[in-house]
């Protein structure tokens, strides 16, 4: 039977998102699994979020929280804001509190990539998405060292055992460079291939 998989992301200024079409074509690089990319409402009031230049037109469809229960497993992907999860995120998930309670998500795959500005925060807000992931029973994955990237310090860039990050700049200009991108398409790969592995 194939595997239900979704990409599941939020992003202002399209970093992440950038990030989550890598992670999709690491997972399609996998036979039997069916894939989704979704993205988490925004919170910002349009008036705000223009005048702050937020990529406004992104195609992917919105999700809905109670579908988290329809998939074998979920990569999430989220920009940091002060070393944690974007609040847009936080609000999506503080949603599945109905899934929580009937124990929906237990046992299925959860995985996390990241996007911030100077590298302060990446890894700490891997972890507060993986704190709730754990919350939810979710088997938590993360970037093993067998992507070559993660022990290549040649340029600078994101990226760690907890999962794939990119390195904004502290002004933004810095789009997601080929090793993270790399690094982001190993771990969609990876969630596919533990994905199938699974039975029941
Ligand atoms: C309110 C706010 C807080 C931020 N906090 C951090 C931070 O703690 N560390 C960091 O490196 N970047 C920080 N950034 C930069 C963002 O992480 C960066 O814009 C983001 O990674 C870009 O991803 P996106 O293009 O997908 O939105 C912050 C940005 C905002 C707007």
């Amino acid at each position: 039977m194939m595997k239900k998989i979704l990409v599941l992301y939020y992003s202002s200024y399209g970093h992440v998102e950038t990030m989550a079409k890598a992670v999709c074509e690491g997972v399609t690089s996998v036979a039997g699994v069916e894939l989704s990319l979704k993205r988490v409402p925004e919170l910002v009031p349009q008036e705000l979020a223009e005048k702050s230049g937020f990529v406004l037109n992104q195609s992917a469809e919105l999700a809905r929280p109670a579908e988290l229960a329809d998939y074998d497993a979920i990569l999430f992907g989220v920009p940091t804001r002060f070393g944690n999860m974007a609040s847009q995120m936080r609000n999506f998930l503080d949603q599945t509190g109905g899934l929580w309670a009937q124990g929906k998500l237990i046992g299925k795959i959860g995985s996390a990539f990241t996007s911030t500005g100077t590298g302060g925060g990446n890894e700490t807000t891997l972890q507060s998405l993986h704190t709730t992931l754990f919350h939810h029973g979710m088997l938590v994955v993360g970037l093993p060292y067998s992507c070559p990237e993660l022990a290549d310090i040649s340029e600078v860039k994101g990226g760690s055992p907890l999962g794939a990050a990119c390195i904004a700049g502290a002004d933004g200009s810095r789009a997601p460079s080929a090793k993270e991108l790399a690094m982001a398409k190993f771990q969609g790969k990876h969630v596919a291939e533990l994905c199938l592995r699974m039975q029941g």
